[in-house]
Order: structure tokens, then C-alpha cells, then sequence
């Protein structure tokens, strides 16, 4: 019976790495330090903001990020842009209203609109949808240093395109050994100098590329930079209190223990 619950788990262990392997193509996820790695890990605000300019000039054309209220752009922690910018932002959509069902301009308080051009899948959490690192042993060590990996895959799928296409069943589809078959619909999206940022920032491929994997992290974890500060506070309160706690023990078994003997 043991035996045979320790069988299942492990075809069952192999399966899922079996799965986020393929997840992630045959291609080598080449790791890119970040801001907002490691345990203090902080989003740039600029760097979001350019990688905010890069959706929006680029990706948005066939991807949408339904999840992401637009109102968020203002948060602290994100890309913080000030609230006239934000209310600018928004206006360049055009909502359905679901009241009265008309259309009408996009409003803060509404998200990004979806959109599934071409068969793109909705961004706003493919940053954690796709981890390129694991281990060692499922001990999460990799993950806790260099992040878990989503935005590297995203970076280096974006510069990971070969120039070959092919054509199959009446699609394009277009060589790239970061992509789980090999072979990907998106068209090579990123050329160098397409977009140009307001700061001067480098705006090659890779560059721009890094920007937008930034604010896609920035989307599927918009709190993580609380999350990092509850977190560390959390572990110094604990460090206090067992402190204190190996201090009130001592305290209190020293009448049964008695003072040292030698
Ligand atoms: C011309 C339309 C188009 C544009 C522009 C475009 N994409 Fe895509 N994207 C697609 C399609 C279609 C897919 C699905 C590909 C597939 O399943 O073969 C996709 C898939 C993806 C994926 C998922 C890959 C995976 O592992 O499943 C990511 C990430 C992505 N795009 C990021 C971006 C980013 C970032 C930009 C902007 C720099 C962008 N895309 C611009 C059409 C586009």
C-alpha cells in the first residue's frame, strides 16, 4: 500500500517537472539580475514606466491585460505615474459600458481591455505563469535568489527568434528555441529603435525587451514589494521573540535547575 503511495508521487512528482520543463522549450533561460530580485528586491519605477510605453506601443496590438485595473498605474510601488497622466491613459480606450451598454472613453477605474489578436494570450499574469528556474531538489533556493524566472523567460523569448519561419495549415509559424514547441505564431514583435524612450534609455531589443518583462512582473505581482516588507518584518519579530522566549526560559527553570556547578 506504502509502496504504492510512494510509486504514485513520484510518477506524479515526475510528470509535473516533466510538464514545466516543456513549458519552457529546449533553450538555455540565460538569467538577467533584475531590481526586484532577492529577498529586498524593489521594482524601478522607470523601468516600469518604459516597460508600460513598450506594451502599449507594441504588445498591446494583439495582447490585453484584462486583469489590471488602470488605476493602478498610480500606485506606489508600481509605475506611479501621477493621476492627470493616468486619467489621460485610460481615455484612449473605448469601453463597452455595462450599464447602459454603450461605448464611452476608458476610465481609471476600468482595467486594460482584453484582446486576443491573433490567438495572443491575455499577459497580465504570464510572468508567473512561466517559471524558468527551479531547484536545487525542490528546495527553492534558485527562486529565492534569482526570482522564479517568468520575466527572464519573457526577455529571452523576445530576443530568442532565429529568422526562420515556416508555414503550416495556413499559419506562420516562426523559429524560436525558447517557446515549449520550438516553433511560435508570434511574429519576432521587438526591432531595434522601435520605441522611443522619454528618458533616453537604451532602446534595443534587449533593452526593451527587459523594460516590458519588468512591468509584465509588475501586473502579475503588483503588491511584491509589501509582501518582501511584511515578510522581513515578520522574520525580526520572530528573532525578537524567540529571543525572548529562550530568555523567559531560562528564567524560569533556573529554581529546578539550580545555579551552574562549575
Ligand atoms: C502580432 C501580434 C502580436 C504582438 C504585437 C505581440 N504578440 Fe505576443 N503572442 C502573439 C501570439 C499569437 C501568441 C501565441 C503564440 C503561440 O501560442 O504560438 C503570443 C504569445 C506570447 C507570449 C506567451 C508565450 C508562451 O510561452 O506561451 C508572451 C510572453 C508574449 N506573447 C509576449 C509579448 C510581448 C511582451 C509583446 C510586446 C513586446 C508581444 N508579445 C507582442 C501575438 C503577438
Amino acid at each position: 500500500m506504502f509502496r504504492k503511495i510512494a510509486i504514485s508521487a513520484v510518477s506524479a512528482l515526475s510528470l509535473m517537472t516533466g510538464a514545466a520543463v516543456a513549458s519552457e522549450g529546449t533553450a538555455h533561460i540565460e538569467d538577467i539580475p533584475f531590481s526586484f530580485e532577492g529577498p529586498f528586491g524593489t521594482y524601478d519605477e522607470h523601468q516600469l514606466q518604459r516597460g508600460l510605453q513598450v506594451f502599449t506601443e507594441v504588445c498591446s496590438a494583439c495582447h490585453g491585460l484584462k486583469f489590471v485595473p488602470i488605476r493602478s498605474l498610480a500606485d506606489e510601488g508600481g509605475p506611479h505615474l501621477p493621476a492627470d497622466q493616468v486619467r489621460a491613459y485610460a481615455k484612449q480606450f473605448t469601453i463597452v459600458d455595462k450599464e447602459t451598454g454603450e461605448d464611452r472613453e476608458g476610465l481609471p477605474t476600468d482595467n486594460f481591455p482584453m484582446n486576443n489578436g491573433a490567438g495572443a494570450p491575455d499577459l497580465s499574469l504570464m510572468a508567473k505563469a512561466r517559471a524558468a528556474f527551479h531547484g536545487p531538489y525542490g528546495l527553492g533556493i534558485n527562486q529565492l535568489i534569482h526570482g522564479i524566472g517568468g520575466p527572464e523567460y519573457i526577455v529571452n523569448l523576445l530576443h530568442g527568434y532565429t529568422g526562420e519561419e515556416k508555414e503550416e495549415a495556413g499559419n506562420t509559424f516562426y523559429e524560436n528555441p525558447v517557446f515549449s514547441t520550438g516553433w511560435i505564431k508570434m511574429p519576432p514583435p521587438l526591432a531595434d529603435g522601435q520605441v522611443e524612450f522619454a528618458d533616453g534609455a537604451p532602446n534595443d531589443v534587449k533593452h526593451m525587451a527587459e523594460d516590458v518583462a519588468a512591468f509584465l512582473m509588475w501586473t502579475a505581482e503588483p503588491k511584491l514589494m509589501a509582501r518582501k516588507d511584511t515578510g522581513f518584518k515578520a522574520v525580526l519579530f520572530l528573532i525578537l521573540l524567540s529571543s525572548l522566549l529562550y530568555l523567559t526560559n531560562k528564567r524560569l527553570w533556573s529554581a529546578v535547575k539550580g545555579p551552574k556547578k562549575h
